[in-house]
């Protein structure tokens, strides 16, 4: 329905609207202690397909802490992986509940489903996308090094469903950012993306150095060995700028990705980006409910 304020995928929202939400993450965290009851009187349902520790638990102290009540649902427990359609999920949700927060893996389903509600819809992640992990990622970059825009980010690795919101979020907030994905997947990656083959030319002189596991969920058994030379080591950390960080939105598979030695070292910033999803999370929140009248 036009005019509701989805969070689906970076590419939906504009620049504008984009940077505030960020902004507004800035300030909620810094009222993390004195949080605005800005939710108060209202629900938002959570609903799972696939495993979660972070957007799990984000989602509800964020929304909890702005005085929001939250009911959380794995989707093997709910009709809709019965006979029941989306659509009416859809409906039916919205009679509810005051936002949907949901991580499936189809994404055009997730937007079929924002097609039918008259709520807003929140994607916890897709295969095509994990848009509230990015930008919990530039607020914990700009936290660490100043403001995003200009700044250079390398990502290693798999072509995936994170990597694939950075590369919208580069346009977005007008980074720099470069990829080095093995040939092989290549073809996959959005037709904006800045290729590069190897580890080293994508890290040269960067301010941040990402990656994330190389097997997502739903891929298990996949080889890794064609990601082998896209590991972040320290050696290819020294290529990066010296006051560079090492970012990842875990789960994180240590020896694989990355090594032991690079999570241990100063920097890297994985457990602040993990707490900024709640920070972030209530930003976006804050924006998709901007309409909602409190039921109080
Ligand atoms: N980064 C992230 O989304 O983690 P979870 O899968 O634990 O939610
Ligand atoms: N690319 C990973 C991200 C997990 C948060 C996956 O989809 O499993």
């Amino acid at each position: 329905m036009p005019g509701i304020n989805h969070f689906l995928n970076i590419d939906d929202i504009d620049a504008k609207t984009l940077k505030e939400i960020l902004a507004h993450a800035h300030e909620l965290k810094k009222l993390k202690f004195n949080p605005p009851q800005l939710f108060k009187g209202l629900s938002l349902a959570m609903v799972f397909d696939k495993k979660s520790t972070r957007t799990r638990f984000s989602f509800e102290v964020a929304f909890k802490q702005l005085g929001g009540h939250t009911i959380v649902t794995s989707m093997d427990e709910i009709q809709l992986t019965g006979a029941e359609s989306i659509e009416d999920t859809g409906q039916v949700l919205s009679r509810f509940v005051d936002a949907i927060m949901i991580r499936m893996s189809d994404h055009a389903t997730l937007k079929k489903l924002s097609e039918n509600t008259t709520i807003p819809v929140i994607n916890g992640l897709t295969n095509h996308s994990h848009p509230c992990q990015i930008m919990a990622s530039i607020l914990t970059m700009e936290e660490k090094l100043g403001p995003i825009a200009g700044k250079k980010i390398a990502w290693l690795g798999d072509y995936n469903n994170v990597a694939h919101a950075f590369v919208q979020a580069s346009e977005k907030f007008d980074f720099e950012l470069t990829l080095a994905v093995p040939e092989s997947l290549r073809h996959k990656a959005d037709k904006r993306a800045n290729l590069v083959d190897t580890a080293e030319e994508a890290v040269k002189d960067v301010d941040v150095v990402v990656t994330d596991t190389w097997v997502s969920m739903g891929q298990e058994g996949k080889a890794i060995e064609i990601f082998e030379s896209y590991q972040v080591n320290s050696k290819l950390m020294t290529l990066a700028k010296e006051s560079a960080i090492f970012t990842h939105c875990m789960p994180i598979h240590r020896g694989e990705e990355v090594t032991e030695e690079v999570l241990a070292s100063p920097a890297s910033v994985i457990y602040d980006e993990a707490e900024n999803r709640v920070h972030e999370q209530k930003a976006i929140l804050a924006w998709c409910l901007a309409d909602t009248e409190v039921n109080v």
